[in-house]
Parts: C-alpha cells; structure tokens; sequence
C-alpha cells in the first residue's frame, strides 16, 4: 500500500512539474514585435459572410507566474477552437487587465502572451493596466484605448472605464458610435467594468454610481446584442433591458470566489449569424503545479465553510 501511495505521489509531483514547462518557455521566450489595436483591426478589412465567431476573455493579469501559466492553458485551448473548421474566428478580444500591475515586464509578457494566440487579439483596458507607468506602457503595446469598429454584420463599441466611471464627453462618443452601429445587424461592447456587479457577496458595486444606469438606458435603446467585461474574476451572465451583461474575468488570474459561483478558468466563444448570436463558456481545469498550489485548497476552504455554518 505504502508503495503505491509512494508511486503516486511522484507521478502526481511530475506531472506537476510537467505543468510549469509552457510558462518556463513563455519567460525564455524572445519578445515580439509588438502590434496595436489598430493594427489588429485593419486584419479584419476583408472578412466577408454573415457566419462569424470571436473568442472573449478578461483578466489574464500577464506578469505573475500563477496568471500566465493559467493563460497559457486558455490560449492552447482556444487555439483549437477551429478544428472542426465549421465557423470561421475572426479575432480574440480581452475585456482589460491583460496587465497584473502595468509594469515594463508585465507587458512584455502580455505581449508574447498575445502573440501565441492564432488570431488578431485586441485589447481593452483594465484599472491594473494604469498602474504606475502603465498607461505610456498601454499606448505603445497595445495602443488605443476607446475605439469602434465593425467586422462582417458586427458592430464592436471598446469603451475605458478602467476609473469606475464615463464622463460627459466619453457618453458623448459613445452615443455617436451608438448611432452609426445602427447600421449593422450586431452590436457588441467591451467595458472593463459592468455597470453592476453580478455577483451579491462582492464589494464591487458599480449600480450604485450614476454611470451605471445611464450606460444600461443606452444599451437598451440601441438595443445591445451583449456587453463583455471583466474586473471580477468570475464568469457571470445575466440579462436586463433586452441586453445580455457578461463577466468573464476567468482568463488566468487566480480566481477566489468559489467555483460554484463562476469563480473558475474560462473563455467564451461567441458566434454570430445572420440574425441572432450565441455563445459557449469553456471551463479550463487549472495547470497541475496550480490546482495543487491554490485552486484545490480554494475549493476545500469553501466546502468547510459551507459545513461549519
Ligand atoms: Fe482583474
């Protein structure tokens, strides 16, 4: 018995040890040239047809080992997404906080991150993605910060409240993009932050800034198909107003709320058709090395909890 527990264990260690290979390499990796918002979306110019799809997540936070090794598993997972070549993806967009802390080595490393990933990524910003000299950092990887822009029978609206809040002005341009969306079958938006927070026992609680409601009337009026977003690290989706509010912060920081609740690894596929759209949440189970280091002891935390009251 003591021998099989024995062979176990180091088989278990192994595999562990198995699972920070892809990180290993990321680090050693030699840093790509850097492409912009922009540049993702001149990719997008000759996209043609009604039947498209594109991949979402948020909160990656590159730059900690914990994030990027999860990320790594996400990317090889979403690369694979067209192996049945049934929809073509046209691009992968994140929802903000592609940084832990807007450091230098933290955006070289969203930047060999982002360069794994088979198609165009663009990139919204995050509050993580400011921090310190993170904003000059923002403008030369990734470049825009608000823009609009359509792809097929799509229209894709990349807002900034990475502050927690809209000014005048950007409601201003936003309506303006509103309007020309009009245009299209499809209308998306990407905003770091919900305009509230899906998930009860959160701090977060953006419903009760003024933002929030005016943001929300909007989406109603010029009938949103979805908003993505992240911040919390959680996946959540619900539906107000016609419009459907997605979190899907899952895309490698560690996620603490429990797994029950959304608290777990994940991206969407999204696909769109003539008329409608839908989506699929893919659950990644965490590398080895990190299920034995946190997420399995997150789990047991919540289960005894559960118990005891
Ligand atoms: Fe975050």
């Amino acid at each position: 018995m003591k021998k099989i527990i024995k062979t176990i264990s180091v088989i278990v260690i192994a595999l562990a040890i198995y699972s920070l290979i892809p990180v290993t390499a990321l680090y050693l990796k030699k840093s790509p040239t850097p492409y912009t918002n922009e540049e993702a979306i001149e990719k997008l110019e000759d996209n043609k047809g009604e039947h498209f799809a594109f991949i979402v997540f948020g909160d990656n936070h590159s730059g900690l080992v914990f994030n990027d090794s999860a990320t790594l598993k996400l990317i090889s997972r979403i690369n694979r997404e067209d192996r049945f070549r049934k929809v073509p993806i046209d691009f992968a967009i994140v929802a903000g906080d592609l940084t832990n802390k807007g450091s230098l080595w933290d955006y070289r490393v969203y930047n060999k991150v982002r360069s794994l990933i088979k198609w165009p990524v663009i990139s919204a910003v995050g509050n993580h993605d400011d921090d310190g000299k993170g904003a000059e950092y923002f403008r030369e990887y990734v470049g825009k910060r608000e823009f609009a822009f359509g792809d097929r029978n799509a229209y894709f609206i990349v807002i900034d409240n990475s502050i927690g809040d809209l000014g005048d002005e950007q409601f201003k341009k936003l309506e303006d993009e509103l309007k020309a969306s009009s245009a299209y079958k499809h209308r998306f938006i990407v905003a770091h932050k919900a305009p509230f927070s899906p998930y009860q026992q959160s701090w977060y609680r953006p419903e009760l800034s003024p933002w929030s409601y005016r943001f929300m009337k909007l989406c109603e009026a010029y009938k949103i198909d979805a908003v993505f977003s992240g911040h919390e690290h959680i996946f959540k989706a619900q539906k107000f107003g016609g419009v459907k509010y997605i979190t899907t912060g899952g895309g490698g920081m560690l996620t603490h709320f429990p797994s029950a609740d959304g608290g777990f690894l994940h991206y969407l596929v999204v696909r769109v058709y003539g008329d409608y759209f839908d989506y699929e949440t893919r659950r990644i189970f965490p590398p080895l090395w990190e299920f034995l280091t946190y997420y399995m002891w997150k789990e047991i935390f919540y289960s005894i909890i559960n118990v005891i009251f």
